[in-house]
């Protein structure tokens, strides 16, 4: 039997990301747009583009939704990251799928305790959105790692710099602590690809250098890091 496409509603449709999670659902034979969500009103020209119903607010789409005037499978949380939790929270007993973007919480506590909370749901999948994972080459040398070829890795050391836009930061979330900086909008790409690696981290210390803008995120941090195999590494992120 011909299984149907998988129908994904999208929240934070009209920004960065959210537009490329967009286009790759167009673009999937296997998926179909069910509903855009955002706060932002100027998502009503796309979604009249794409002949699906517009929603201001994750709320009120669960209303229509558990109403029966919008299917869906599964929903893209494409948000801010402050918004994660509370949002994924509302979706605990919705039956849809969910992929969060990442970082799932703000703070360690915050996804712990989410994760505990939602240790009973199983209607629909949790995912969050560390697409390196998924990579050809990140997955080619997890290869490499767990076939020994490297032999024993005792430590690791890397750099991520760029220097981002002044527009970048004319996002509000982008200068506010808890939501934006380099360590849970970058850093967390790469410590997950670490922990993909090497092993879960279990041990670490960080440094925060200068803020070299006037908002409160941090911008550049050192940060070293003990493996449970005993592996050692550090890593410089700055922005
Ligand atoms: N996986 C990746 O490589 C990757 C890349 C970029 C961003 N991200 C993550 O995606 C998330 C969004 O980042 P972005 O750069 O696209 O942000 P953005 O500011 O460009 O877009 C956020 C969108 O969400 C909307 N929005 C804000 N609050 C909302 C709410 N409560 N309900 C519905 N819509 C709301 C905004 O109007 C906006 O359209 C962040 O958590 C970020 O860390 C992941």
């Amino acid at each position: 039997m011909q299984q149907r496409p998988l129908r994904i509603a999208l929240a934070g449709a009209n920004g960065f990301i959210g537009r490329a999670h967009l286009q790759h659902i167009l673009d999937e034979k296997d998926a179909e747009l069910a509903a855009l969500i955002d706060t932002d009103p100027s998502i009503a020209s796309t979604a009249t583009q794409h002949g699906v119903p517009q929603f201001p607010d994750l709320e009120v789409f669960l209303n229509a939704y558990k109403a029966g005037d919008v299917a869906a499978d599964a929903i893209i949380l494409a948000t801010p990251t402050h918004t994660h939790i509370a949002m994924a929270n509302l979706l605990l007993d919705s039956k849809l799928s969910v992929l969060i973007e990442k970082p799932l919480a703000s703070t360690g506590k915050e996804g712990r305790q989410f994760l505990e909370s939602s240790r009973e749901y199983t209607n629909g999948v949790y995912m969050v959105g560390h697409h390196r994972r998924h990579n050809c080459y990140v997955r080619a040398i997890k290869d490499v790692l767990d076939k020994g070829e490297l032999g024993r890795v005792v430590a690791v050391n890397g750099v991520w710099a760029q220097r981002k836009s002044d527009r970048y930061f004319e996002i509000p979330w982008h200068q506010q602590a808890g939501s934006g900086g380099v360590l849970l909008t970058n850093a967390i790409h790469e410590m997950d690809m670490l922990q993909y690696w090497l092993g879960e981290i279990v041990e670490v210390h960080a440094l925060e250098g200068p803020k070299e803008r006037p908002y409160p995120v941090d911008s550049t941090v050192q940060v070293t890091m003990k493996f449970a195999s005993g592996t050692i590494g550090s890593f410089l992120f700055t922005e």
